[in-house]
């Protein structure tokens, strides 16, 4: 059990866990005489070493407790393999990596300790993980072993950004609690109006002058005295609040924070690429992940946990595009609309668009900006002319498309860069069958919809028309 190597584990606590579980599954507590089994096998202890520690006769914990704790707990935590008294400590800490945070931190929203990193911030609980794994083994090998100092992972609201950064540090400090001094984690709300503020209070510094080359210089110091894990967790929000050169100021802050020589690292989600990190990275220990749907299996599994079950299961994942926040709508929606049943949904198909996404697209489209005509042009003419059965749209025919609606101004490179900028915020689809074919462009069934529907008719707004004021609050 490598991983366990450096936590110091509490079977105490281990066990508080546990009977929280059986009570969930046999609506009774552990009793005295299995705790006591429990614990002595944890130690390795034979019937009689437990029985003599205990007061319990060994025949008795051997014959009467024993088989039937054994098989009560193979139903409970055993995970499809039997539990018995040798394999009962493998089950435990399979039963503690699952509920780490849980174990290590009694109360995650105040400062608290995770073996020997302190945490600060809101590190998010994860009740529900699926899949994945390759994402985190590919992060956890650009973080130890390329040693990147800052990791940005983009992708549509609701993919799952946050719930693959929070589970990427558990696993992190699961596996060596000595990595970082200090975890913190900063969840962006619209409330913070200034990164630098909140990242100078959040460690105490004292700083009297507010230039910010200085907030800078007193930042990047700290940094490099300190062996810290930093995410700054929905950075797009900063946008609602901060103007464009403010955003390029903390832009150029995790930049600098990047090339220092230190053995730290920052985790940054948004929804939104970095502007000024995507011109920055070429020599510098930086990457950035676009984050996808989780793949087939992994979905599959969530939604038999949420009841959903059937062959239409793979359409209905399909046509989310393994969007998690979306499957979980869904799936509460067919639980209250159709009784639970997928086929049901599916005979009076419909898209509907969740939330989480829905207030990516407000903002994409809201916020002045964001999108040129020219990419709003490109989006709304692939949801007008594609659809979930036609072929994805050839480069030329949009280009064409484009001069036809917009006029002969539309140059090529706009359009390419106007493109290229939708695919990294993966607002459309890619097609590139080989290297020498032509590429194609399609949406996702969501976003189609959305444009089509235009709730809030900000997607055929000009963008000189478009209000300042926000669509979007938290
Ligand atoms: N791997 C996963 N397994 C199970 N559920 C997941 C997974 N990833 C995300 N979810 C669920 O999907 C929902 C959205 O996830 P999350 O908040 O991480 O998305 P996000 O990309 O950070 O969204 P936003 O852009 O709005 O911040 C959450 O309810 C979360 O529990
Ligand atoms: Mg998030």
């Amino acid at each position: 059990m490598n991983s366990y190597k450096n936590l110091d584990l509490d079977i105490d606590k281990i066990l508080e866990i546990l009977d929280e579980r059986v009570l969930q599954h046999t609506g009774r507590h552990l009793l005295k005489s299995e705790r006591v089994l429990i614990k002595g096998s944890w130690y390795g202890r034979d019937y009689k070493e437990i029985a003599s520690n205990s007061g319990y006769n060994a025949d008795y914990l051997h014959r009467e407790v024993a088989r039937q704790l054994w098989a009560m707990l193979s139903e409970v935590i055993g995970d499809g393999v039997p539990v018995k008294k040798i394999s009962l400590k493998a089950a435990l800490l399979r039963l503690a990596k699952k509920n780490y945070f849980k174990l290590e931190a009694s109360k995650l929203d105040n400062d608290c300790l995770v073996g020997k990193t302190r945490i600060y911030g809101e590190l998010p609980k994860i009740e529900s993980f699926y899949g994945r794994e390759k994402d985190i083994s590919k992060l956890k090998n650009q973080i130890n072993i390329l040693k990147r100092r800052c990791i940005i992972i983009t992708g549509v609201g609701g993919i799952g950004k946050t719930s693959l950064a929070a589970k990427l540090v558990e696993e992190m400090l699961l596996e060596n609690s000595n990595l970082y001094e200090t975890v913190v984690w900063i969840k962006i709300h619209s409330s913070i109006d200034n990164l630098f503020t909140k990242l100078i209070d959040t460690f105490n510094l004292k700083i009297d002058n507010e230039s910010i080359e200085e907030q800078t210089f007193e930042l990047l110091k700290y940094f490099q005295s300190h062996r810290l894990l930093l995410v700054v967790d929905g950075f797009e929000k900063l946008e609602h609040v901060a103007n464009f050169d403010k955003r390029l100021e903390y832009e150029k802050l995790f930049i600098q924070l990047a090339e220092g020589k230190h053995q730290n690292c920052t985790i940054i989600t948004s929804q939104l690429p970095l502007e000024e990190v995507i011109y920055a990275t070429k020599n510098l220990p930086i990457d950035t992940l676009r984050l996808e749907g989780l793949e087939e299996r992994a979905a599959m599994r969530m939604l038999n946990e949420k009841g959903l079950w059937g062959k239409e299961c793979k359409e209905l994942i399909k046509m989310h595009r393994g969007n998690p926040s979306e499957l979980e709508e869904a799936a509460g929606r067919i639980h209250r609309l159709f009784g639970g049943s997928v086929k049901t949904f599916f005979d009076y198909r419909t898209t509907v668009v969740g939330q989480l996404l829905q207030s990516m697209l407000h903002q994409q489209f809201g916020q002045p900006g964001l999108l040129s005509d020219v990419q709003r042009e490109i989006m709304i003419y692939l949801a007008e002319s594609t659809s979930e059965s036609s072929p994805p749209i050839q480069f030329s025919n949009i280009i064409e498309a484009l001069k036809k609606k917009i006029g002969s101004e539309v140059s090529i490179a706009e359009a390419i860069r106007s493109i290229e900028i939708l695919e990294q915020r993966s607002l459309v689809e890619t097609y590139r069958k080989s290297g020498k074919q032509e590429v194609s462009y399609s949406l996702q069934p969501l976003i189609r919809k959305y444009i089509l529907v235009d709730p809030f008719n900000l997607v055929r707004r000009k963008t000189s028309v478009l209000q300042i004021s926000n669509p979007i609050q938290e």
